[in-house]
């Protein structure tokens, strides 16, 4: 008989869970679930999404057990498989972490520099409680597959508290860039194979080869002209808002001065920061996009179920965000020893880095987990950017362990997004205030 799968979608009222669920219930002939639970701490918002779910259900697999809970037991009892894409705090804290920083003509993002920080203090315990919950009632064998950001604080983080943890932190970045890499060079993302290394959101691509022929030397001519910006139409519907955009064609500034590797989009927070403050607007931020854009989509198109209106389900379908976790978990569930970008530590992997570094790397994905590949040294530059980076990681870390104000405080200062310890201080004690109901205490 096939053996079938628990899957619990931790963070089930997120927006991504409609793609998710597509994603997964496209492979349903060789990956099938017995039940697929949504589980999330915020009912209304999951019975929203839930709507939208329901119909992808209906849709691609009319039998499988939908279930929609709040409670942890129900949710992870006998679970196999557990997605975790959780955002503490809603996009209501984004939109703070983003601002906060631009007050003070800093970088305003996400997960990259004080806002990455002030997310990451707000996730690192309710990623260990979900830890938890999964170690008391999930199946033995069970795999969280995390895209809970900021993944690098979270990979850290829980591998420090729960070394025994059975997870895996993956970033849709890499695959996504992989994709317009593809669009570029006009074949399919699938055929190409990337040489990487970094942190989360922290990395460059050394090699880049299409069906075993190297390609690096002509995407990096490409990409110092024209950014990851492919000339033709893109399809896909995820990162094609403007900001994006904006965010493809930047890379072109790193390329055409440094000439080494391709960068993960990501690195301009950290190498052209004065450029992403100058264009940011501090009074509308991504966060602000997002809930008028993505966000705003799902509930109005739950709002027209609910009127019992027709919604067009394909325009929450794009993107390799779903399909790259699915093939990351089937990997797992498989023995595919498939190829994959994905959050390993380090362990004499990047030679020169720390060894309890939390790098982004090549590994197989094994039914025992990644093998990861050997890098090898790397060079001064990079591994300076890095170990810099790794260093605010760990400090923010280690402040939400100890409850230190100085150590949060140091990880402020050492972010290469922030001029001086003033303006560290400044802006650690403005999240301070703002986080009240989600950060540790740090006296
Ligand atoms: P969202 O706000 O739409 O969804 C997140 C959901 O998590 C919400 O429904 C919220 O109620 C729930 N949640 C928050 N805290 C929880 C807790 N303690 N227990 C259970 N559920 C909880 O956010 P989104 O834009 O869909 O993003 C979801 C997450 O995925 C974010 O962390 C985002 O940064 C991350 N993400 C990561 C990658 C990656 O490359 N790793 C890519 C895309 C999104
Ligand atoms: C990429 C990153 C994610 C990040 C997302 C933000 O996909 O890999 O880690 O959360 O971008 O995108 P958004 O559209 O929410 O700004
Ligand atoms: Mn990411």
């Amino acid at each position: 008989m096939m053996k079938t799968f628990k899957l619990v979608i931790a963070g089930g009222g997120s927006t991504y869970t409609p793609g998710i669920v597509k994603s997964l219930l496209n492979q349903k002939d060789k990956f099938k679930l017995n039940e697929l639970v949504l589980y999330d701490n915020n009912a209304e918002r999951q019975e929203a999404v839930g709507v939208i779910v329901r119909h992808v259900v209906d849709l691609f697999d009319p039998d499988l057990k939908l279930t929609l809970t709040t409670d942890p037991e129900t949710a992870m009892t006998d679970a196999d498989f557990i997605f975790a894409q959780m955002r503490v705090g809603l996009y209501a804290m984004r939109e703070k972490d983003e601002k906060i920083p631009l007050q003070y003509g800093v970088v305003g993002q996400e997960t990259c520099g004080p806002g990455g920080l002030a997310y990451g203090l707000r996730t690192i315990y309710p990623m260990v409680e979900l830890i938890d919950y999964c170690e008391k009632y999930a199946k033995p064998t069970y795999w969280i597959v995390n895209y809970s950001n900021p993944a690098a604080i979270v990979a850290k983080a829980t591998f420090r508290l729960r070394p025994k943890a059975r997870i895996l932190n993956i970033c849709d970045m890499p695959v996504a860039i992989e994709r317009n890499m593809a669009e570029i060079l006009g074949c399919d993302r699938h055929d190409l194979e990337v040489d990487y290394f970094g942190l989360n959101h922290f990395g460059w691509f050394t090699k880049v080869r299409l069906n075993g022929t190297d390609v690096t030397e002509q995407l990096k001519a490409y990409v110092a002209e024209n950014g990851y910006m492919p000339k033709n139409e893109k399809s896909d519907v995820m990162h094609s808002d403007p900001s994006w955009l904006h965010t493809y064609a930047n890379a072109k500034h790193i390329c055409s001065a440094f000439h080494d590797y391709l960068p993960n989009t990501y690195m301009q927070y950290y190498l052209l920061g004065d450029e992403v403050v100058q264009s940011s607007d501090p009074h509308h931020t991504r966060a602000n996009e997002v809930m008028e854009g993505r966000e705003k989509r799902i509930f109005d198109a739950v709002a027209d179920y609910r009127a019992g209106k027709e919604v067009d389900l394909t325009k929450f379908f794009g993107g390799v965000h779903g399909e790259f976790i699915v093939d990351v978990a089937m990997s797992l569930a498989f023995d595919l020893r498939q190829r994959h970008l994905v959050m390993v530590e380090n362990k004499g992997a990047v030679e020169n880095l720390p060894e309890d570094a939390m790098v982004e790397i090549p590994a197989y994905i094994t039914d025992r987990g990644p093998e990861p590949v050997r890098v090898g040294a790397i060079p001064t530059f990079y591994k300076g950017l890095i170990e810099q980076q790794e260093a605010v990681e760990k400090l923010i870390v280690e402040a939400a362990i100890e409850h230190s104000y100085e150590k949060a405080l140091m990880a402020f200062t050492l972010s290469k997004t922030v001029p001086s310890l003033f303006v560290a201080k400044k802006i650690l004690d403005d999240m301070i205030e703002a986080n009240k109901e989600y950060w540790p205490e740090l006296h």
